[in-house]
């Protein structure tokens, strides 16, 4: 039997908690090297491309993989959105597909579960003020992410370049998160500066956050730039930060954000003080004063949508939610 899982059965069952301590388990397992994560496959097609992500953690006795199609054109040719993904979780006992589910909400959760993580481990717990760069969907998940373990912020600074978007955004996060004061600014210095916490989620393909904007004790969370061709922190951020961790440094390296201040020769792997993993499973240490400037870098990994998927197929199970499929 396998288990067939829509996007409204997803969103039934997963809230943010479970998605950071399922997203914490697998950025554990992996800081034990005790996971398998072969690098991500890609097709080309003539206007997108398909990404196979698998991975597995023995130690939870999780397996699977997240299939996701990305067409950015797809909205205005066809009506559809531009990003597509189904997760596939197998049974690492006997192989079988225990469950099919959407993975696009999944995706938007996962990513904001892991901007908390970094946040958890990184940033000062005193942090207050927070500056956010791009009101998309990332910048929703990554507000709700950010509220689990930094409940004492006090002010949300909004910057996107579309100001609609940072309206709507607005007033959807007051009534949400009423105790916190939510103020539109135009620039991403505004956002940025006197912030102890930046958030940056744009698919931005030119850098636009500065290290000199960046003030004693701050962290930067740079989720956005996820290929290649997006970059929204300059070289000088790198230079500027005293502690920067990444998901995983293969992948990190490929992305604008560390690719470009690579061959720039800015940066090299040994300047990476340790992928969030370690920090997790306690081999290095996060943030350890109040003055250490910090960064993590997400690229987005499959242990993340593996981890959360199974624990959407273990609630769905429990409360009887999903289409039961015969093979
Ligand atoms: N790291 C990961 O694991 C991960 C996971 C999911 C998405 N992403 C990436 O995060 C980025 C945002 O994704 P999303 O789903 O929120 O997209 P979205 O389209 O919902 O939102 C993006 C927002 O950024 C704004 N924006 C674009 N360029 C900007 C700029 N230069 N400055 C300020 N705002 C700008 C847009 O107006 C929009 O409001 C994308 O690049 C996406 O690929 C990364």
């Amino acid at each position: 039997m396998t288990l067939y899982l829509t996007q409204e059965d997803v969103k039934k069952v997963l809230d943010m908690p479970s998605t950071i301590k399922a997203v914490e388990d697998g950025f554990r397992e992996m800081g034990k090297k005790a996971i398998e994560m072969p690098p991500r496959v890609y097709l080309h097609f003539p206007k997108g491309v398909l990404i196979a992500m698998p991975a597995y953690m023995p130690g939870l006795g999780v397996a699977g993989t997240k299939l996701v199609t990305v067409h950015p054109d797809n909205k205005k040719d066809y009506n559809l959105p531009a990003v597509i993904a189904r997760i596939v979780l197998n049974s690492p006992e006997n192989g079988i597909p225990l469950a099919i589910m959407d993975g696009t909400y999944i995706t938007a959760l996962r990513t904001g579960a892991a901007g908390a993580v970094g946040i958890k481990y990184l940033s000062r717990e005193d942090s207050e003020i927070v500056g956010l760069c791009g009101a998309g969907v990332q910048g929703r998940s990554q507000i709700m992410g950010l509220m689990e373990v930094r409940p004492n912020v006090k002010k949300v600074k909004v910057y996107d370049i579309i100001p609609e978007a940072k309206t709507l955004f607005i007033n959807e996060m007051k009534k949400i998160y009423p105790k916190i004061e939510f103020i539109s600014v135009n620039t991403p210095e505004d956002a940025t500066k006197d912030s102890d916490i930046i958030i940056t989620c744009t698919p931005s393909p030119i850098p636009f956050i500065k290290g000199e904007w960046l003030k004693e004790g701050a962290h930067v969370s740079a989720i956005g730039a996820d290929t290649a061709a997006k970059r929204e922190l300059e070289t000088s951020v790198l230079l500027k930060c005293t502690k920067i961790s990444v998901d995983y440094i293969p992948q990190a390296f490929v992305v604008g954000d560390f690719a470009l201040p690579k061959e720039e020769g800015a940066i090299t792997e040994e300047d990476i003080y340790a992928e969030m993993g370690e920090i997790v499973c306690g081999k290095k240490q996060g943030r350890i004063n109040k003055k250490e400037i910090t960064l993590f870098k997400a690229t987005g990994l499959a242990i993340e949508d593996v981890g959360t998927a199974a624990i959407v197929y273990n609630l769905a199970i429990n409360k009887n939610i999903g289409l039961k499929l015969q093979s």
